[in-house]
């Protein structure tokens, strides 16, 4: 299909309502057209985490008024789209079913054709939208409710190599700020108080670590801050600023050692032939983390790929842009296109156990 293709695409899978427009001339860069995020944030600001039914509600009610704004800022109507892209899944049902919903609507109510997009997949194929990235490259997947190494070699063609057996680091981050008493979400609290802090104050695990694999595990990390907090505030009645950077930047090493390590074990795992590591999700905004990955790339031999922080997190571009490869290669849904909480890229591998804050972790 030797043609310039712009699809809008919809993304409401977990706390942001999403909708933008992107645009491909064949063998070219994407284009991002219009790009709009409407957070949820003070939303479940009192619940300490996402609610499920809130998140659903205010999808219903916001996509719509995302649709507009991303129409609008483009300067394009739906007449100008090819087709019209969706989240369908990983995610929490109410929210995708949200997003299916009125994408389906659209697509009906101006005769386009509809492609159901993989979330996973709009943040593994993202340095292929920020960057043109040849296949193949190993992607790192690390956001608040996902943790996995994809090797991804085509736009349906993902091989996961390990990912976590519990927590995702993001809701580490973010479970670890509030036993601290910093703000949601928690990774940039964290990161900003451990720029202060002696990382090799506490001595925290790094676990699985002595298994050998890719697979990580994050929670009893979690653990061992809330001991050594619990610790301090027994023998000084309380914790002062510099315990808390202490804590934050060991807790940081941690995570950045552990990534390190799995993600110089999943290089050489995913075989000769690589182009790229690259590193998506919203932990990825980490500078220590993302230096660390920068250093394991180097010794690999393989560029380094972050996409903007922007992009890092959840958007709808980032499924406009999957859609639009997808849809490029041939797919298209119908009507009876589902919203599916569970929805693993690779379904050869063992699925996971446990279940993210934000939803199912596939
Ligand atoms: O990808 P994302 O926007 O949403 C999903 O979880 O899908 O990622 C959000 C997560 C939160 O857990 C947040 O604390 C974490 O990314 N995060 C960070 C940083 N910025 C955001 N974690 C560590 N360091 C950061 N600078
Ligand atoms: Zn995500």
């Amino acid at each position: 299909m030797a043609q310039t293709l712009t699809l809008l695409g919809l993304e409401s899978s977990c706390d942001d309502t999403g909708a933008a427009v992107v645009r491909q001339a064949q063998g070219a860069r994407a284009e991002i057209l219009s790009n709009v995020v409407i957070g949820q944030e003070t939303l479940h600001a009192a619940f300490g985490g996402v609610v499920p039914e809130i998140a659903a509600r205010a999808h219903a009610e916001k996509i719509d008024v995302a649709v507009e704004r991303a129409l609008a800022d483009a300067g394009l109507t739906l007449r100008d789209m090819d087709a019209v892209a969706v989240t369908a899944g990983p995610g929490l049902i109410g929210g995708v079913l949200a997003g299916v919903m009125c994408a389906k609507g659209l697509a009906a109510g101006a005769g386009l054709p509809l492609v159901g997009v993989n979330h996973l997949a709009g943040h593994a194929l993202t340095p292929r939208l920020t960057d043109g990235l040849p296949f193949p490259y190993l992607l790192l997947l690390v956001s608040g409710g996902h943790c996995q190494f994809l090797r991804v070699g085509g736009v349906d063609d993902y091989i996961r190599l390990g990912g976590t057996i519990d927590d995702a680091p993001g809701e580490a981050f973010d479970k670890v700020a509030r036993l601290l008493g910093l703000p949601q979400p928690g990774g940039p609290a964290v990161e900003g108080a451990a720029r202060s802090g002696d990382p090799a104050r506490f001595a925290f695990p790094r676990p699985m670590l002595d298994r050998p694999g890719c697979d990580l595990s994050f929670s009893g990390l979690k653990t061992a801050v809330l001991r050594a907090r619990d610790r301090l505030a027994a023998a000084q009645g309380g914790l002062y600023a510099a315990d808390r950077a202490d804590l934050c930047a060991g807790f940081q090493a941690a995570v950045a050692d552990v990534l390190a390590e799995k993600t110089r074990r999943a290089l050489a795992a995913a075989g000769p032939g690589l182009r790229a590591l690259a590193v998506a999700g919203g932990v990825a905004a980490n500078g220590a983390l993302r230096d660390r990955l920068a250093g394991v790339a180097a010794a690999a031999g393989v560029a380094f790929n972050a996409p903007p922080l922007r992009l890092c997190t959840d958007n709808a571009a980032m499924i406009a842009f999957a859609g639009l490869e997808s849809f490029r290669a041939g797919q298209r849904d119908g009507m009876d296109l589902a919203a599916r909480p569970r929805w693993p890229l690779d379904t050869a591998s063992p699925a996971l156990v446990g279940s993210g804050r934000k939803g199912p972790k596939s």
